[in-house]
């Protein structure tokens, strides 16, 4: 089922054209894979949860994550098309959907774990993504948003790209309690220094 809202939000534009070379342009995806081994056991990833991997781009770690959690599943969605293709031609056992995040009714299904991956900065409605994103967790599940730098060089990069992206910022840690309490979630662990961000926040 293809969820892409009608409203116009100029980075799924931004995003599409990033797309064939994202792999080469982008955050090197090998070094990508050996940070995230690193921090596996923070993760709470294990056999047989089933996960919601948000903002996916070309699939670099989705592959990473399915072997994770198998037989758990991993359900990726995006919603630049350019970045779904080449996500899908990797042939991994992960189903790719097309899904705007910040469209009311985008997200179905229930998750032990939602992952934002080098994603949240550009969702051009947090709050309405954090609702959705509670929404399909199961009891006891966790949303991880997770960068691999800080809030504060992460917001300085954006700016210094400009266009689409340059005012999408990462919340400070200050700023996440509010943002979270909204759709009925609460932060258990926040982690925000020069080369990492990691926000693990559960329901109630
Ligand atoms: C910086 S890229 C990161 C992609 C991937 N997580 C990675 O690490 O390679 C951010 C991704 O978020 C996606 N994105 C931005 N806003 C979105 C939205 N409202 N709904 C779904 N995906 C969105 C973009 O299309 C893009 O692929």
């Amino acid at each position: 089922m293809i969820h892409v809202s009608a409203t116009a939000d100029p980075r799924q534009a931004y995003f599409d054209r990033l797309a064939p070379d994202w792999d080469r342009t982008g955050p090197n995806p090998q070094a990508t894979l050996a940070r995230l081994r690193g921090l596996a056991g923070r993760l709470g990833l294990r056999a047989g949860l089933d996960v919601l991997e948000v903002g996916c781009g070309t699939g670099q770690i989705s592959g990473w994550l399915a072997g994770q959690v198998a037989p758990g599943r991993v359900v990726a969605v995006d919603f630049a098309p350019g970045m779904l293709a080449q996500a899908r031609a990797r042939g991994l056992d992960v189903e790719f959907r097309c899904v705007d995040v910040c469209a009311p009714g985008a997200l179905e299904g229930r998750f032990d774990r939602v992952l934002c991956f080098h994603c949240f900065p550009h969702l051009r409605d947090p709050a309405a993504a954090l609702a959705q994103m509670r929404g399909c967790l199961t009891e006891g599940g966790e949303l991880l948003v997770l960068h691999l730098a800080g809030s504060a060089p992460l917001n300085a990069f954006h700016a210094q790209i400009g266009g689409a992206v340059a005012s999408d910022r990462l919340p400070s840690a200050a700023e996440w309690e509010p943002l979270l309490r909204a759709p009925g979630l609460r932060v258990v662990e926040l982690e925000d220094r020069e080369e990492l961000f990691l926000l693990r926040a559960v329901g109630g």
